[in-house]
């Protein structure tokens, strides 16, 4: 049986993972569920939306199995890191908009998966953090580069250092999640972000999400030669093609046929 959960309603995908006995901890069975269920979504033509959450109300994810790791020496950290840091990147390198759902602790890995989501939303009772350090270990799925991206170098690094617990309204005062909303409209907030998406087109949201990726890091120049070289790509397709008729007609495009 997986350890997530997966439930597909009108171009929706909701992923759950879900080991609640440890707070839905993630240990080398849990990664590779989460990376093929999300892999499964990406090739699925009837999903365009996924919405990542955890099971129970206590946690999204408290992190990587920690007593899994006390019996590692430094290659099985390494085999372990890097699972986790390739299941990340297909998260993160998903066509299709991933939300996570931050429904309580999301602290270590679960931060760092949260982080490889496109957007967030978190609950009022949802705690971010990275306490890596409090086990003498440090954020090893991404979590030293996809934070100070999102909330700048200075603030990471005292929340990677520190190892302190960030509560949701100042998570979101960082930019660190998108939207903090109470307990029980969690998953409505994150449905109606997703209907908004899916009324767009598939490839445009594709080939922009790209643009983004790619473009973070990289000078100006490089990151609007990617952008045009995508924005290109569009035209004289049949989805472009339906969305400036569509406009041009004054109706509304249908791009999900
Ligand atoms: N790994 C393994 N088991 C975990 C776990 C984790 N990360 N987090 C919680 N659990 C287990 C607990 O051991 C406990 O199991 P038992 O009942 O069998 O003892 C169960 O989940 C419930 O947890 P608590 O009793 O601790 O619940 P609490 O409400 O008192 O505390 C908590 C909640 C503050 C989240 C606390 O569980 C905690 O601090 N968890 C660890 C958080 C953490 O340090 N995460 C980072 C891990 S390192 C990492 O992720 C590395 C990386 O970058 C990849």
């Amino acid at each position: 049986m997986s350890f997530v959960l997966t439930k597909v309603d009108n171009h929706i995908a909701t992923l759950t993972i879900n080991r609640p006995d440890a707070l839905n901890a993630m240990n080398d069975e849990v990664v590779a569920d989460l990376e093929s269920a999300v892999q499964s979504c990406i090739e699925d033509e009837n999903v365009g939306v996924i919405i990542l959450t955890g099971s129970g109300d206590k946690a999204f994810v408290a992190g990587a199995d920690i007593k899994k790791m006390q019996s590692m020496g430094p290659e099985d950290a390494l085999a372990f890191g890097k699972a986790g840091q390739q299941m990340t990147l297909t998260i993160e390198n998903s066509p299709k908009p991933v939300i996570a759902a931050v429904n309580g602790f999301a602290l270590g890995g679960g931060c760092e998966i949260s982080m490889a989501c496109h957007i967030r939303v978190a609950s009022e009772t949802a705690t971010l953090g990275q306490p890596e350090v409090l086990l003498g270990i440090l954020p090893g799925w991404g979590g030293t580069q996809r934070l100070p991206r999102l909330v700048g170098s200075g603030v990471a690094n005292e929340i990677i250092t520190t190892g302190r617990m960030v509560k949701a309204d100042e998570a979101k005062s960082i930019g660190l999640v998108n939207h903090v909303v109470p307990a029980e409209s969690l998953i409505e907030k994150c449905i109606e972000i997703a209907n908004q998406i899916l009324k767009n087109g598939p490839n445009a949201i594709a080939q922009s999400l790209d643009c983004i990726r790619k473009g973070v890091g990289e000078s100006t120049e490089i990151g609007l030669a990617i952008e045009v070289e995508n924005f290109s790509k569009l035209f004289g397709t049949k989805e472009a093609s339906e969305g400036l008729t569509a406009f041009v007609e004054k109706r509304s495009p249908n791009f999900r046929k």
